[in-house]
């Protein structure tokens, strides 16, 4: 077997996604690994629970920077230091510059609690209630320089309930949150997912559960 592809990990919270990676990379054959953790956040949880699991977790504060660029460069030098092959931005709340996301082509995946290309941006479960709709969701992509914008890989899809709030609703989707990134990482790491035309592609057997979307 092939050693398991080294991933690293930009976060700025809870670390919620982040542990789900973390738990799924423990097991045993996945086909990937947390080589490194990165903060924007010094007080991120996230950085406390990496640490106490043995992963390289440091804080990148971002208000140390002058700008974006001197900020990103700081983060870039760390992930290629530990020759992260891919990166994963698990609740990672930084606009990311072009420059940056170019610099990492179809190797930065992003996590968003929408049904993209609906509800980019924040507060999302609000707006979906808001406007009636029936389904909310979180959406796992490739990242374009443009935000919560790129080619999907996986969704996992709610029903909104009557009487939703968006925390409740919050809640359900982000338990999809933690099936969906790892299923993404998987995929990626077994060398399944292609991007072509801007539309993923992935070959084999795929797991079939009336919650889960797959591609675009
Ligand atoms: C997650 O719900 C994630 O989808 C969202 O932040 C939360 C992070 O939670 N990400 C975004 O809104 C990015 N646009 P976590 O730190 O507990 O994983």
């Amino acid at each position: 077997m092939s050693s398991p592809l080294p991933v690293g990990v930009l976060i700025s919270g809870w670390g919620a996604n982040l542990q789900a990676l973390m738990n799924a990379c423990a097991l045993p054959g996945f086909p990937a690994r947390i080589a490194i953790v990165i903060s924007n956040n010094p007080d991120a949880r996230g950085l406390r629970i990496a640490k106490e699991a043995g992963i390289p977790a440091y804080a990148i504060n971002h208000r140390d920077y002058p700008d974006r660029l001197a900020f990103e460069a700081a983060v870039d030098a760390m992930l290629r230091e530990a020759e992260v092959e891919l990166v994963c931005l698990a609740g990672f709340m930084r606009l990311l510059t072009e420059q940056f996301v170019n610099s990492w082509p179809d190797k930065l995946v992003n996590v968003h609690p929408s049904l993209l290309p609906l509800y980019k941006g924040m507060d999302t479960h609000k707006r979906a209630i808001a406007d009636g709709q029936e389904y909310a969701g979180c959406t796992i992509h490739f990242v374009r320089p443009a935000m919560d914008d790129g080619p999907i890989i996986v969704q996992g899809r709610v029903k909104i309930l009557p009487g939703d709030t968006p925390n409740a609703l919050s809640t359900r989707v982000l338990e999809k949150e933690l099936l969906c990134f790892p299923l993404a990482l998987k995929l990626i790491a077994e060398g399944r997912v292609t991007v072509k035309d801007e539309k993923v592609v992935i070959s084999g057997e795929l797991p079939k559960e009336d919650w889960l979307l797959i591609g675009n």
